[in-house]
């Protein structure tokens, strides 16, 4: 553990730790541009200058480039190493267009950051700037080349990091060119990162272009629902608008980056058709006589049918809150079905492999970037999970082994084959995969791809084995971790519930002929699931088959709009908190771009309530308890959650 001294300041480091990054542990900012925590060094700005004083290297140092050392007297203050990272930084803005006025990356800019701070702030310059022409890179990313400063973020990361192969760096005397050989869509489904990592404003968001600077957006942590990866990102909104989407550092998931389908899925939050009033038969009515007719038509149910023939049915996208309520509601309610899952079988695989995933062997993205063999057993990664496939190609650029268990030919995987950012070697059965030569193997597995091949595997376990590993047995060696993709941002959450209060999936109620009405809470039913089934009431904040299905519709908030937790696929509570309130987008109320001018307590649209809150609503109204916190009992360890932390595992943790 090297010790040195940095500005007067004793710091101790692990081995290999670069004098930059010993430097930003104690505090003490360096400049930078091409070092990224996550790419690592590059040496390409030279912005990082440093005086080593004394010990085992002397003089001006990148500090980027230098490994702390025992013994090393560091100074970022001595005046030779400000005067060459001002010089620098000078250099680097030549030919820059300074033209932050009108750039998207003001006020989230390294580059203003560090020019400033490097102390370049008048320019000298009078000669002829060298200018670039730009790309068309697809709808979600603006190019500019020439606020670039060669820093070669863009590059790493699209080539190295997400194995991109349509973009990187071309070069001609002089000029540097980061592009594609020819314009077009950006391939990588990574690419949105660009607009991170880019330190200036070569690569923005395209999707929010000039709708607001940084200081205008309404942001808080949140986390991705579009996958059950739990993501970490962080929404920005302006004027009831969710503008954009950046990813959020958390060392266990996701590391710094996500996924387009992630990043760029922002229009159906803002969508102006969004059902955004309680209706009693299409009316447009208020929240309490909403609730006055919702509590008669529920009686009703049991009046004309079989007591229990009401079901009471959300879905793995709820969020924790609400759902753990669901069992309470069908209670005060007297539902005779409980459902979070539509499907049979992929309820019976989810809540398979949750319990499985619970007893210690599930896989965090940083287990899986740190294993040194994978096999990906039967799953479609870039369309469950293509984080996921980021964090395996970080194994494999380290060295792991990675299998593919794809025998069938037409399965996701071996049609995607060649657009998996990692090499792989295709195998028939996990028997091929020789996971007892591994230290740290992961097998990667899903609850909702189940071909044919690995279905008859399964069920030819004993039904104490694991149901998402086809051939399992001969591999408990104890050392294996398991992930395994699921079907929804809280499925882990809702199979634990699902187990705890006997819950049925909806295909299993509905078969057995009981459900004569339904109140679906954020469900994706199936319209063949539904024939002749009324909907008693939905909540919702999407516009879907069985909202416009509803008697009486109550509409919820989206993530955004409110605090939740979902649990994700490895059983890691997460807090996601409010980023803006709900209501009609300023920009999508009036043509003529004015608010109506009418007088209310709420923004036009704004009626939604988070689901648990309405859920909590309905309770009181049949007679329950008033709740005002919905974790209690097993549950309130999530009251704690730090959303700026990385959450908790709900599960034991084998080593
Ligand atoms: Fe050290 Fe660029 S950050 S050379």
């Amino acid at each position: 553990m090297p010790k040195l001294i940095i500005d007067d300041i004793p710091v101790e480091v692990g081995n290999g730790v670069s004098v930059l990054e010993a430097a930003q542990s104690v505090g003490i900012p360096i400049p930078h541009f091409c070092w990224h925590p996550a790419l690592g060094k590059a040496g390409a700005c030279r912005v990082c200058a440093v005086k080593m004083l004394d010990g085992p290297v002397k003089g001006l140092q990148m500090s980027c480039m230098l490994p702390a050392q025992d013994g090393m007297v560091v100074s970022t203050t001595d005046e030779e190493a400000m005067a060459m990272r001002r010089h620098v930084i000078e250099w680097l803005m030549i030919n820059h267009p300074h033209d932050c006025p009108v750039c998207d990356e003001g006020g989230e800019c390294q580059l203003q950051d560090f020019t400033i701070a490097g102390g370049h702030g008048l320019r000298r310059y009078t000669g002829r700037k060298r200018t670039h022409i730009n790309q068309y890179l697809g709808p979600y990313i603006e190019h500019e080349m020439n606020r670039c400063i060669q820093c070669y973020r863009c590059a790493r990361f699209y080539q190295e990091f997400a194995g991109g192969t349509d973009f990187g760096v071309m070069g001609s005397a002089g000029r540097v060119y980061f592009g594609r050989f020819e314009e077009g869509q950006l391939a990588s489904p990574f690419s949105g990162n660009l607009a991170d990592i880019c330190p200036t404003g070569v690569f923005t968001d395209k999707t929010a272009r000039f709708r607001a600077r940084y200081w205008d957006y309404d942001m808080a942590p949140s986390v991705c629902p579009h996958c059950s990866l739990g993501c970490n990102t962080t929404p920005a909104a302006r004027y009831r608008e969710l503008l954009k989407t950046m990813g959020r550092k958390n060392d266990a998931i996701n590391g710094w980056f996500i996924c387009d389908k992630g990043r760029f899925s922002n229009a159906i939050v803002n969508d102006p058709n969004r059902p955004r009033h309680p209706l009693v038969d299409c009316r447009k009515v208020d929240w309490d006589e909403a609730m006055d007719a919702l509590l008669p038509r529920i009686a009703e149910i049991g009046e004309l049918y079989d007591p229990g023939s009401l079901a009471i049915v959300g879905s793995p996208h709820l969020s924790m809150e609400a759902a753990v309520l669901l069992p309470v509601l069908a209670s005060c309610a007297a539902a005779g079905s409980l459902c979070y899952f539509m499907d049979e079988h992929e309820a019976e695989r989810t809540r398979a492999s949750v319990s499985y995933l619970s007893e210690g062997r599930a896989a965090s993205m940083a287990d899986v970037r740190a294993a040194d063999l994978i096999a990906v057993v039967g799953c479609d990664l870039m369309e469950e999970g293509p984080m996921m496939a980021l964090a395996i190609r970080q194994a494999w650029r380290n060295g792991a082994r990675v299998y593919v268990v794809a025998n069938e030919p037409n399965s996701p995987l071996e049609r995607e084959g060649a657009g998996l950012p990692f090499d792989y070697s295709s195998v028939s059965t996990l028997d091929d995969v020789p996971l007892l030569e591994a230290q740290k193997p992961v097998i990667i597995s899903s609850s909702s791809s189940f071909s044919p091949w690995n279905r008859e595997a399964v069920e030819n376990l004993p039904t104490s084995a694991p149901a998402a590993i086809p051939h399992a047995s001969p591999f408990f060696n104890g050392k294996h971790k398991m992930v395994c993709l699921l079907n929804g941002p809280n499925a882990f959450g809702t199979a634990l519930l699902s187990g705890m209060h006997d819950a049925i999936s909806f295909s299993e109620a509905v078969t057995k002929g009981k459900v004569k009405g339904v109140i679906a809470v954020e469900a994706d039913i199936p319209p063949e699931l539904l024939h002749g089934i009324p909907v008693v009431a939905a909540l919702d904040w999407r516009n879907t088959g069985v909202t416009r299905a509803a008697r009486i519709f109550l509409p919820t908030t989206a993530w955004v709009e409110m605090d939740g937790t979902y649990i994700n696929n490895e059983g890691r509570a997460q807090r996601f908190r409010k980023v803006m309130n709900p209501g009609l987008p300023i920009k999508g109320l009036d043509p003529a771009g004015h608010p109506p001018r009418v007088h209310s307590a709420t923004p036009p649209g704004g009626d939604p309530r988070p689901a648990w809150q309405v859920v909590a609503k309905v309770i009181e109204r049949l007679g329950g308890d008033r709740i005002v916190e919905p974790f209690s009992g097993e549950w309130e360890k999530l009251r704690e959650i730090d959303a700026e932390a990385s959450g908790i595992l709900i599960c034991r943790k084998k080593q």
